[in-house]
């Protein structure tokens, strides 16, 4: 298994030989490798299992560094970075040859975020090249919020995890980028839109999926359990599947369910608190996943803030195995 420590010097020493290192960010943790070395990038998508059409997203430490990347920022982009960097948002940007077209799937435009996460910011610092990072988990899984989550499950193919404790935001950040003068959001994210919409105005939000060619790795089957995933009313699924003698576990927003046993259900917030839910989201997921039953049951969180960003991915979730692109 992978070695989990603190050691900032240790991560750096790795990704200068050309390794892999997971890395904690306030959103999800990430499979991390030199974003300028087409070996290192080419090491994530193998170790990841994920098609090479799916480009990455170049993580660097500062405003400063970001024009060696990029051929410019529009002006609306420039007023969400100044607010919200570092932070859950990732920008797609008109790249520079200078990044290399493995990470952006040939793609003209790059994706460009400065995570807030004081570790990984230090070690981003200390390094003279960015970090391409998707998040660190096998394609279609789940994504990791704590580093036991990444050393699961890639703990054989990577030498080193940074632990940073457990993602405080939980979901990955909201992706925008621009199409022709509109501000387009093309994945939701840890950063709520309203957000964006209170700096740069009113936003369009384009669905996401694979025939998207904006964002060809948007695809439906990511973050699924292994389990079959259901959504409804949690009332009703429950006394449907209890009486067909079927074992489950039930993840909910805040409410408990007295027929189920305690260990076979999470509330994501007993408090009713979204940013609360978000950061439980991927570990309630896991937990239900790993337990001995045959499928979880689950319910939409409230269509606001936050709460669509949940959905997006309880609904992804809920894809059924046939479906999945
Ligand atoms: O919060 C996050 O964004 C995390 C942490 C580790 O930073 N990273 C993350 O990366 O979620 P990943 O690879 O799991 O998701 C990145 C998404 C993919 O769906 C990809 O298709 C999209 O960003 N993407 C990357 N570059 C793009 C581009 N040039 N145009 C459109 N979509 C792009
Ligand atoms: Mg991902």
């Amino acid at each position: 298994m992978a070695e989990i420590g603190r050691d900032i010097a240790k991560a750096k020493a790795y990704l200068e030989i050309g390794n892999l290192v997971g890395i904690p960010t306030e959103t999800v943790y990430g499979l991390a490798g030199n974003a300028l070395d087409p070996d290192a990038v080419a090491k994530i998508f193998s170790v990841k299992n994920r098609p090479s059409f799916d480009p990455l997203i170049l993580h660097t430490s500062d405003m400063s560094r970001i024009a060696q990347f990029v051929k410019e920022i529009p002006g609306p982009l420039q007023r969400l970075a100044k607010r919200f960097w570092p932070g859950p948002l990732t920008l797609l940007l008109p790249k520079k040859d200078i990044v290399p077209d493995l990470v952006t799937s040939g793609l003209d435009t790059v994706a460009v975020r400065i995570p807030d996460h004081p570790l990984t910011k230090e070690l981003l610092g200390a390094l003279d090249f960015p970090l391409a990072a998707p998040s660190a988990n096998p394609f279609g899984y789940i994504s990791p919020t704590q580093a036991s989550h990444v050393n699961d499950q890639l703990g054989t193919k990577i030498p080193y995890i940074l632990d940073g404790g457990s993602c405080q935001v939980g979901l990955e950040s909201t992706i925008v980028g621009m199409e022709g003068d509109k501000v387009t959001v093309y994945r939701l994210g840890g950063l709520d839109i309203s957000k964006i919409e209170s700096e740069v105005g009113k936003v369009q939000v384009v669905a996401h999926s694979s025939s998207n060619p904006k964002s060809p790795g948007m695809l439906k089957s990511h973050y699924s359990p292994s389990k079959p995933f259901i959504i409804a009313d949690l009332d009703l699924l429950i006394s449907e599947y209890s009486s067909k003698g079927e074992s489950f576990a039930v993840l909910s927003f805040r409410r408990c369910f007295p027929q189920v046993s305690e260990h076979l259900q999470i509330q994501l917030s007993k408090a009713g608190d979204l940013a609360e839910a978000a950061k439980n989201l991927f570990a309630a997921m896991r937990t239900l996943d790993s337990r001995d039953v045959s499928l979880i049951l689950s319910e939409l969180m409230p269509e606001v803030g936050l709460g669509k960003a949940i959905n997006d991915r309880l609904k992804r979730a809920a894809v059924p195995e046939e479906e999945k692109e």
